[in-house]
């Protein structure tokens, strides 16, 4: 058993089942691989512990453990615990999935975007306080370099530069240090089990398989005009090492080294369908541009998800049993037409429109009901209609959730323009784009439920410190069998 060592990032749990939870915690301030006990108990004193056991903090993976316990009861609230021989980790708690035959609801808190600069956590600390099952993170969980001017005690100085712009294996580490030191971030990991996907942040802004950003000509380069230290096939490599290391996953057997994607059947409900839309894609047509014209955003032949993915989940939201099918979806997959009918932006879906219409078409034709996407990237807030063309004029399929960000500014900051100015552009996407509000950070809740799905859009102020009150902005319902989506405050 490990003698020295500090948890100085918190204990989280992951990718729940009805009987079982993957356990993380890393251990700081130790030289080398040291044994540590784990304990988990139905109550928060460990009196009644129902598992003790031995784990490792490996030094190669950042002295992190990932531990799948096995062998509980479903639906159960349960208490963990890591210790060294004279300290205790703070104490987590997870709620295991329902069975698979209950008709028990489902609450999930969804959200992405938590740029460490940009604001504080008041999100994830609200969401902490949330009676959940369930968090998804749709990704941008870090910020490979500095983006937004936000408080003055937020401060990022990971890196060799000590800039925040992190490119080897150790600066990603650095960086998820830096984020995972955050009280807030650790509440909200403690409080719940999460389900995590990446979306191009976490390695570098939008990358598109195995390229960098086609925006940028210079291969020496990043987009945004940083000078690459090492290339973006080794960058993406650290950073998805990095990424395993600090979320509490573990690889499954039968997946390939650094596949995220893949299913959980969430009780008797819902099945949860998580993607993958940024390691297997091919680069953005025209040169990943913004609000110009582009008829290579149609054109058939180029992949979003890449044939082996695309292949499992056109076939697997289908065959599904469950009777909500959730789609965690990093980029949104309804258009943003700014004008009517031309995609503003080509590196969500609207950049692959006819993989788009291929997997939305073949889940009509299959009779799919009760899709809801839930979606991140954009930081703004947006529900909608999703139809086989993602706009006006196309069958309806299901509905779309766009969860705002955690932190990270939004398209007014972006543009450089007022949200005014881009509610008068958004009316192009009228009326599959029911709701936007692209001034506010926040979260997204949704309870499910046989008959419904219940949604909410909740604002914090990220701004100021330990500010965690909500507002909540937006209110909708998806009523079974019906593919469209009810405002309802
Ligand atoms: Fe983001």
């Amino acid at each position: 058993m490990a003698k020295n060592g500090k948890f100085a990032h918190g204990v989280a749990s992951g990718f729940p089942s009805p009987k079982g939870v993957t356990l993380w915690t890393r251990l700081s301030e130790v030289e080398r691989s040291s044994r540590l006990m784990l304990e988990v108990a139905t109550d928060d004193d460990f009196r009644r512990v129902v598992k003790r056991t031995r784990v490792t903090a490996d030094a190669g993976d950042d002295f992190t453990v990932h531990k799948r316990v096995t062998g509980l009861d479903p639906g159960r609230q349960y208490y963990y615990r890591f210790e060294t021989k004279n300290k205790h980790s703070r104490v987590g708690r997870f709620r295991t999935l329902p069975a698979p035959d209950s008709k028990q609801k489902l609450k999930i808190g969804f959200f992405s975007c938590q740029d460490y600069e940009a604001g504080y956590y008041n999100a994830q600390a609200a969401m902490a306080d949330e009676d959940l099952d369930l968090v998804i993170c749709l990704g941008d969980y870090i910020y490979e370099h500095k983006y937004y001017d936000g408080p003055a005690d937020r401060v990022d100085r990971t890196g060799v530069n000590e800039d925040g712009d992190v490119q080897s294996l150790d600066e990603y580490r650095q960086k998820y240090r830096m984020y995972q030191a955050d009280k807030q971030l650790q509440a909200l990991h403690a409080a719940h089990p999460w389900v995590t996907i990446w979306d191009d942040h976490e390695v570098e802004d939008n990358y598109a398989g195995d390229q960098a950003d086609s925006a940028q000509p210079d291969p020496n380069l990043e987009n945004s005009g940083y000078p690459r230290r090492v290339s973006f096939e080794r960058r993406r490599r650290n950073a998805y090492k990095a990424y395993f290391e600090a979320h509490p996953r573990l690889k499954r057997k039968g997946m390939e080294k650094n596949q995220i994607y893949g299913s959980i059947r969430l009780g008797g409900l819902a099945e949860l369908f998580l993607t993958d839309q940024r390691q297997y894609r091919d680069p953005q047509p025209c040169d990943d541009g913004v609000l110009t014209p582009c008829p290579d955003a149609q054109a058939p032949g180029r992949t979003f998800l890449g044939a082996e993915q695309k292949k499992w989940f056109k076939r697997a939201v289908p065959a599904s049993d469950a009777k909500w099918k959730l789609w965690a979806s990093e980029l949104m997959v309804m258009s943003v037409d700014v004008p009517a009918g031309q995609a503003a932006i080509l590196d969500s879906w609207d950049g692959y429109q006819a993989e788009r219409g291929e997997i939305l078409t073949h889940w009509k034709d299959k009779g799919v009901d009760n899709l809801v996407v839930l979606t991140g990237d954009i930081h703004t807030f947006f529900a909608g209609d999703v139809t086989t063309t993602g706009r006006q004029g196309g069958d309806p399929v299901g509905v779309e959730l766009v969860g705002g960000s955690a932190t990270s500014l939004g398209l007014p900051e972006y543009l450089n323009v007022d949200s005014s100015v881009l509610h008068a552009l958004a009316a192009a996407n009228d009326p599959h784009v029911k709701y936007a509000d692209f001034d506010r950070r926040g979260y997204a809740v949704i309870e499910v439920s046989k008959k419904r799905v219940r949604a909410q859009f909740k604002a914090v102020d990220a701004l100021t410190k330990r500010a965690t009150a909500t507002t909540t902005i937006g209110e909708f319902q998806i009523d079974a069998g019906d593919p469209t989506l009810h405002q309802l405050s």
